[in-house]
């Protein structure tokens, strides 16, 4: 089962929008590469290698998206006002529904992380391992429709191009001091775009 999401180029941090959007999509393929995994209790080298790129992903990239969402877009179109300001309640919910998503990967991951240990999951960590995926898909299928059907559209019509490029100054900003797991293929090509 070839891991092979997040090697094609990403869209640069002049456009943090298009990135962010990138991001949804990596956090759709991690939790597939997930469900792909959970199919059997014992981890072949494969699976196992899989299974330790899902969760080094979530454990890294997802909160950082959170904190582009949270402490530049967001606050960037609450402050803008006018039209955007029926979404500010929105953008509240969705930051609100980060911490309930945040709850369940913190599960996730210690449940994978003893799977990767052992390589062998028992059937109640499985069947647990397996709801907790479902509910993410079924999270983020909502979350990420309202982000990108209601609040992007938003913010890149009207927020100005000078803004955006802040945001997207910001976003490199966190992935220098947080580039991922060191030697990681992730970690290596991020740092040669930067
Ligand atoms: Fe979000
Ligand atoms: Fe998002």
């Amino acid at each position: 089962m070839p891991v092979s999401v997040g090697q094609g180029p990403q869209p640069d941090f002049d456009h943090p929008i298009e990135l962010m959007m990138d991001c949804h999509r990596r956090i759709e393929k991690f939790l597939d590469v997930l469900d792909r995994v959970a199919v059997k209790n014992e981890l072949d080298s494969e699976r196992r290698r899989a299974l330790r790129t899902a969760l080094n992903y979530f454990q890294s990239a997802g909160p950082r998206h959170n904190r582009d969402e949270e402490g530049d877009l967001f606050p960037a179109l609450s402050a803008f006002g006018g039209a955007a300001a029926r979404l500010v309640e929105k953008m509240d919910q969705l930051a609100a529904e980060h911490r309930l998503a945040e709850q369940m990967h913190k599960r996730l991951n210690q449940l994978g992380r003893k799977w990767l240990k052992s390589r062998r999951i028992s059937a109640a960590d499985m069947t647990e391992f397996r709801i907790l995926i479902e509910r993410l898909m079924n999270f983020y299928a909502a979350h990420i429709a309202t982000e990108e059907n209601d609040v992007f559209p938003m913010a890149a019509a009207v927020l100005a191009p000078e803004t955006l490029r802040q945001i997207g100054q910001n976003m490199r900003a966190r992935r220098i001091e947080n580039p991922g797991r060191s030697g990681s293929r992730c970690a290596r090509r991020r740092k040669k775009n930067l």
